[in-house]
Order: structure tokens, then sequence, then C-alpha cells
């Protein structure tokens, strides 16, 4: 198996990181335990043991493992050795994964360890829908692709609806029913809000997903949604301290760790532009999902995202932790002044040095089945909005179906 945890601790706990790691191992979870270069051993675990103490707090290279991992989405399983006093650990100590060793490492202690890591090692990837670009089909495409990954390849889905403008939870449910949500504080707004009858608790946060598919007889593969809500615009503007910046991006991993260790799939649909939601979606994520038109701007945008991408995780990113899909394409060549747009725009993305590779051979084309009318529709079963499930051309349902296994490929699902 790959690399399930990264021990990260100061000098003196070195005595403890070898029990745990030693009890990772017995237990075929393999931990790194020093590595030459760190960061990308981090990026290489599944998860990140923390040894808090006050050892560690002193030990930089300790408080740079933890900074390198919250900036990467790495989930984190904290183990409290010693009391500290930092601010700088409390956030991670909030979560719900934390365990209580002051008392030292006992067997219990030892083997809830082990539980945290495995499920983490066995949990679900998260996948970003995102462009710097608006109206790519980012939401459409989110709902289509991954209602085709659900149905076509038995995966389990939670989305979590992240765009203020929350377009996905409006195209799966009624207002009656989102208002329901809202009044219960179980949107993700709820989750961004850290204290007050607005916040919900952490260890609610997995309850949060509603059903979208509500066939009988399903079994436990869920097709689920964290609904969204248009308050969360609040944290796209200056209007939040920077204290409740940093709880709200605490809590936002601890619920997408919290929902991967239950679903393949979290899959979060993000506004277009950079916010600090943004950096919310980038740092929880695995894989990237960039949905691109053929046209003149598309890969202006794909370039805008790779350095909106490098800059919140700090660091160079591989092409391979991107899939860009073409959306919207002709089922017959559009040629406009003697070339196909389509083919062109294909060609141009190929051609580009860091995308190039990421470009998915499945296409999504235009069609009227992906267009939202100004009407909505409701019905019993929310999953039946899908192009999968409605009267959908053969030719949408298989892209949609191919684009599925690609990018659950590439995103290690
Ligand atoms: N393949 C397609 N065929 C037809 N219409 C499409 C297709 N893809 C997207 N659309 C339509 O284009 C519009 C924009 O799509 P969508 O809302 O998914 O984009 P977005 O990237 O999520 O936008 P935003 O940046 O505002 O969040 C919608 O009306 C959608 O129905
Ligand atoms: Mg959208």
């Amino acid at each position: 198996m790959a690399i399930a945890a990264y021990l990260s601790y100061g000098a003196e706990d070195s005595a403890a990181a070898r029990d745990i790691a030693r009890e990772l191992e017995a237990h075929g979870l393999p931990a790194t335990l020093t590595a030459v270069d760190r960061a990308q051993a981090i990026l290489d675990a599944r998860c990140l043991v923390a040894l808090i103490s006050p050892g560690a707090e002193a030990d930089e290279a300790a408080a740079r493992d933890l900074a390198f991992a919250i900036a990467n989405g790495k989930p984190i399983v904290p183990v409290l050795l010693k009391d500290v006093s930092a601010e700088g650990v409390r956030p991670v100590l909030d979560l719900q994964n934390r365990l209580d060793a002051r008392e030292g490492l006992s067997n219990p202690v030892l083997s809830a360890i082990v539980a945290r890591v495995r499920a983490f090692a066995e949990a679900g990837r998260t996948i970003a829908m995102l462009n710097i670009k608006g109206g790519v089909g980012k939401t459409v495409l989110a709902a289509n692709v991954f209602a085709a990954a659900h149905l076509e390849l038995g995966k389990s889905v939670c989305f979590i609806d992240l765009d203020p403008q929350h377009n996905l939870s409006q195209f799966f449910l009624p207002p009656e029913e989102r208002n329901r949500v809202r009044a219960d504080a179980m949107t993700i707004y709820s989750v961004f809000i850290a204290k007050g009858p607005l916040s919900t608790p952490r260890e609610n946060f997995a309850r949060m997903p509603v059903q979208l598919n509500r066939a009988r007889g399903m079994g436990k593969q869920r097709f689920d949604l964290v609904v969204g809500d248009e308050r969360l615009f609040e944290f796209t503007l200056d209007g939040r301290t920077e204290r409740e910046r940093a709880d709200a991006l605490s809590r936002f991993h601890d619920l997408v760790a919290q929902l991967r260790a239950k679903y393949d799939l979290v899959v979060i649909d993000v506004n277009p532009c950079a916010t600090f939601l943004t950096r919310c979606a980038v740092t929880a994520s695995d894989h990237i999902v960039a949905p691109v038109r053929p046209e003149k701007y598309s890969l202006t945008g794909l370039n805008m995202l790779e350095q909106v991408t490098r800059q919140i995780r700090g660091r160079p990113l591989k092409s391979s932790e991107f899939s860009v899909l073409l959306n919207g394409v002709a089922d017959r060549p559009r040629t406009r002044g003697g070339y196909d747009v389509d083919q062109a725009t294909r060609e141009e993305i190929a051609a580009a040095p860091f995308f190039g590779s990421a470009l998915l051979g499945p296409a999504i084309p235009y069609t009227t089945h992906l267009r939202t009318t100004p009407i909505d529709r409701y019905v019993v079963n929310p999953i039946s909005l899908t192009a999968m499930k409605q009267f959908a051309q053969r030719m949408l349902k298989e892209s949609l179906a191919s684009a599925a296994i690609d990018i659950i490929k590439r995103a290690g699902a």
C-alpha cells in the first residue's frame, strides 16, 4: 500500500514517534518518520500524524510540516502529548479526530491512532471543479459527470456547494427544501460560522449532506449534497476577521475529512475567480477538474488557474493534479474562417506546456440537455434531473461516463 502516514514531531518526541510508526506498520500502514524532502514526503502520505507538545511547537521544521499539510489539504491526526499554549496549533487541536495522549501512549490511544490513520488511508478523494473563468460548465458538469460516476461506476458521491450563488443546490433542490435546510443551520454557511446559533457543531458535520438519489434499495452507495448558501459571500469580501477565516478554514477541512471517510468522492463546486473560498477548495482537494469552453480565451483562464493554485499551495504543481475537460463542443465540425474552433482549442491546450498532458480525451458536447432553462423543474428524486437519468442522447451519456472514468483514474480514486 502507499504511505499511510507522515509523522511530524519535535526532537524530544522521537521515541513516541517511533512507537507510533511501529504500531502503524504492524497494522499494515506504512509510515514515514524522517525524510530529506519533507514536503514531498507529506504529499506522498495519505495523512499527517502531528505529535503536539511544547517541544514540537518550538521546532521550526515541525511547524513548517503542519503549515504545509494545511496548505495542501493533507488530513491531520493531532495527537496531544503535552499541553501547549500557542494559538498556532489551536485550529489543529480542534479537529474532530484529535487524540489525547497526555497520560501516555497507552494501547487504547495507539489503537485509536491506527483507526484514524486507516480511515484516511482508505478514504475517498476530493475533487474541486475550478476555473477562474466563469460560465464554463463547472456546476452543470459537477452534477452530470459525477451522476455518471455514481450511476455507471457505482461510486458514492457527496457534493459540497461552495459557491455563494449556490447554482448546484438550485439545480437539484426546490426553494422550500433549501430554506428548510437553512432554517436547521445545516447549509455550508453553518460550517463556516464557528460560534452562535447559526453555527453547526463539528460533531454534526457528517449529518449535513442531503440525499439526492432517493430511489429505494440503493444499498450504501449514496449521492448527496451539502447545501449552498448565498451568505457565504461574507467570506469572499473582507467583512470577516482573520481569526474568523482561520476558524472557517479549519472547520471546512474537518467537514471534508469527515465526508471523505464516508464517500468515494467528495466533489466541491467552486465560485469563479480567486477568493478565500478558492483557498478553502484548493487546500482541501486532491485533484482539480477545470472545464473549458472551446474559445479563444480558454488558455488564459487555465494559466490563471495554475498561478492561483500554485500561490495557494506554496509549491510548484504537477499537471497530474489537474484534469482539463473540454465542454460544449459541437457534434459536427464548426468551421469558422477556415478552421474548426473545437479542434483549434484542443490543439492549443494540448500543445501548452503545463496543461497539455492534463487534457482529457473525452469532451462534452453542446446540448440542450445540459442547458439551464429559466423554468425550474423539481422532481421527487433529484438525481432524475441529471442527463444520465433523462432521455438524453447516447453520445452525451457516453461522454459523461468516459470523462468520469478518466477523472477518477487521474484522481487516484
Ligand atoms: N455542454 C453544454 N451544453 C449546453 N449548455 C451548457 C453546457 N455546459 C454548460 N452549459 C450552460 O452554460 C451555462 C453555464 O454553465 P455552468 O453554470 O455550469 O457554468 P459555471 O462554470 O458553473 O458558471 P459560474 O462560473 O457562474 O459558476 C449554464 O446555463 C449551463 O446550462
Ligand atoms: Mg457554477
